[in-house]
């Protein structure tokens, strides 16, 4: 089997983002939590020379709000304001009104859907909200991230089917005392969803901000990893605003998939959403989704300029190269820089792209090692070992950091 498929798509729809009205009230929710920093931003100035491209930049979400991933930025906004919205009205969206608000002993609780990290996300304000949590997993779903979900103390469920089968079970949850936390959509059931985007947001200013203070410019190239494409949705979104308000120019846009669950790619290709059959088996757990969420599509159809589907083996490698950097990265986490560099073997492409030497790049690293008996497999060394290299390596590759501790 090849080990990538490119498609660009030849007619552009329309731009649909998706507006944030509630933006300053998201950024104090996200500051409130405990942990809240601004995770780091580096420049790889070695690999973007070897690359042909002037610059890459890294957004490293392998810790984000004390968990191993980007995802707890939209569970816990879109958890604040699902209580907002169904059980608290008018109450204002920090951590300590709303757990004085849900202090009723309603013995009310949580339920989400994942392949590990959006339901790791979702168990953690459960847990910050002393709220139960039921979490449904796919089978086939790695023992360490069940472990690390139950450690948030959610009863996690394992359910026979794809992650897709995993979310229509978890609906049926849904009563006056549950609500469904999940990050992706269907007919009816919007706002969540919705508000799972409008969380991502966060991290993309956090990067304007960092390159700002660098005096640094902002990237032309943007490589974002999808699953159902809501993280790709809150790019998208974020970088046509800045556009609309002058600030830059919409980077090109590169949606990233695995190749048996490549469900957005099959969608541009058809001009309707299509599903990718199961099983997905790819080792990019976070990315393992059969069906596009239908919030999320007409924005990612709108912002997107390519599709690359790539094999396991492009994520492993990518992961080998973000060590090498001194990085921790997860096989999703690594899957945008994967997607870079499959764009980079195919010459072709990469300039119908408009790829060359004055492009500059950004992806994001949207997990660290969850799933460590692979990353160990993989890379040969433990997660840790990759971290207590990391400052040795990043010297020796001309890494920078250019966050506020960095
Ligand atoms: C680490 C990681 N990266 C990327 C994604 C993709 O996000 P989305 O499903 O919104 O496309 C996920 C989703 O779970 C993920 O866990």
């Amino acid at each position: 089997m090849a080990d990538s498929r490119i498609y660009i798509p030849t007619r552009r729809r329309p731009a649909q983002p998706i507006n944030d009205g509630d933006a300053a009230a998201r950024r104090d929710f996200h500051r409130s939590l405990p942990g809240y920093r601004a995770t780091p931003l580096l420049q790889l100035r070695s690999l973007a020379a070897e690359s042909g491209v002037a610059g890459i930049y890294v957004k490293d979400e392998a810790e984000r709000l004390g968990l191993p991933a980007f995802k707890m930025l939209g569970a816990s906004w879109a958890t604040a304001r699902a209580i907002q919205r169904d059980w608290a009205p008018d109450i204002p969206l920090t951590l300590d009104a709303l757990r004085a608000a849900l202090a009723d002993r309603l013995r009310r609780r949580l339920a989400a859907a994942t392949d590990g990290n959006h339901g790791r996300g979702v168990a953690r304000m459960a847990a910050l909200l002393d709220l139960d949590c039921d979490v449904f997993v796919p089978a086939g779903t790695a023992d360490s991230r069940i472990a690390d979900i139950e450690s948030e103390g959610a009863r996690v469920t394992v359910v026979d089917g794809t992650y897709d089968d995993t979310v229509r079970r978890s609906a049926e949850e849904a009563d006056e005392r549950t609500l469904v936390i999940s990050d992706t959509s269907w007919p009816g059931y919007l706002d969540t969803p919705r508000d799972v985007i409008r969380g991502y947001a966060t991290m993309f200013e956090e990067v304007d901000d960092a390159l700002a203070r660098s005096g640094l410019p902002a990237p032309t190239h943007l490589f974002v990893q999808a699953g159902v494409g809501a993280f790709a949705a809150a790019a998208i979104s974020h970088y046509d605003d800045s556009r609309r308000s002058g600030n830059s120019r919409r980077p090109t846009t590169v949606v990233v998939e695995p190749i048996d669950a490549d469900c957005l790619l099959r969608s541009a290709e058809n001009d309707e959403v299509t599903e990718a059959p199961g099983p997905h088996r790819s080792t990019m757990a976070g990315l393992n989704c059969g069906l596009p969420s239908l919030l999320a599509w007409p924005t990612v159809q709108g912002g997107t300029d390519a599709y690359i589907a790539i094999s396991d083996g492009r994520a492993h490698s990518a992961m080998r190269t973000l060590a090498t950097e001194g990085l921790v990265s997860g096989e999703s986490g690594a899957a945008a820089l994967a997607g870079l560099q499959a764009l980079l073997d195919d010459r072709a492409a990469a300039e119908q792209l408009g790829l060359d030497d004055t492009s500059v790049v950004l992806v994001v690293n949207t997990e660290g090692a969850t799933d460590p008996v692979n990353y160990r497999s993989q890379l040969a060394e433990d997660p840790q070992a990759t971290r207590d290299a990391a400052h040795v390596r990043r010297q020796a590759r001309r890494v920078i950091d250019l966050s506020p501790e960095g």
